[in-house]
């Protein structure tokens, strides 16, 4: 069977780039699953489950067999494109909105099974790079390799900063700040699952390496396992 990565980490810390780089210098297929969870919350919001906070679980609870989550590689864009119900949600899934609603949806116990037990299926054949917050935890306990990523909240709201000037989304670095200061807070700290360096993980603190580095650094650490 061929390997389980699994990586976790803190929100923004480049997971997602570090992920795909490695998946496809493997030859494995990328899932993100940030992306599963950002998706069910444009579903709530968009069926008015989630209004300023607050969360209508009964009636998430209810529609949650109907949202169906794919994706598809988009090789041009070198885009793992994220699908809610046949629909394209790449763009908006990524936007500021959905960013401060997720982690409140992600702290439901009925999403999280769910959700795992999706990803858990579509990793079961192994070669597979999974990004997320519980990968090594939760989802693939016996995962080969756990690594667990992480760099200051300031840098990694600068990142988030030029990533969405690049796309040319007018943004507030404070706002964005205190969004990634905020879902961590969420994300460490909830009941369910919260996020956890498992105890057999590597710690990967990227402040200050490039992309290539990381790459590099993770090949490393695969070639001494070996
Ligand atoms: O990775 P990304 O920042 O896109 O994830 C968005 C949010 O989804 C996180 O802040 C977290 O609340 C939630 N999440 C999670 N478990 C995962 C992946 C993401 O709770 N495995």
């Amino acid at each position: 069977k061929k390997a389980i990565i699994a990586i976790d980490g803190h929100s923004s810390c480049g997971k997602s780039t570090v992920a795909k780089d490695l998946a496809k210098e493997l030859g494995f297929v990328y899932i993100d699953t940030g992306a599963m969870y950002r998706t069910v919350t444009l579903f709530a919001m968009r069926n008015k489950m989630i209004v300023d906070g607050k969360i209508d679980e009964v009636a998430l609870l209810q529609d949650l067999s109907d949202i169906n989550i794919s994706f598809k590689y988009q090789p041009e864009e070198k885009l793992n494109e994220t699908f809610l119900n046949g629909e394209s949600v790449e763009q908006q899934i990524r936007g500021l909105e959905v960013s401060n609603n997720v982690s409140a949806i992600s702290a439901i116990g009925f999403v999280r099974k769910r959700l795992v037990e999706l990803q858990q299926e579509m990793g079961k054949e192994g070669g597979i790079v999974m990004d997320g917050r519980d990968i090594g935890t939760v989802v693939f306990p016996d995962a080969d390799l756990k690594l667990f990523m992480t760099a200051s909240a300031e840098i990694r709201a600068q990142r988030r900063f030029d990533e969405l000037t690049t796309k040319g989304e007018a943004v507030d670095f404070n706002a964005i700040l205190e969004n990634v200061k905020q879902r961590d807070h969420i994300d460490s700290t909830r009941e369910e699952s919260p996020l956890m360096q498992a105890e057999d993980a590597v710690v990967l603190d990227n402040s200050h390496i490039n992309k290539e580095e990381q790459l590099e650094w993770i090949i490393n650490v695969l070639k001494e396992r070996n």
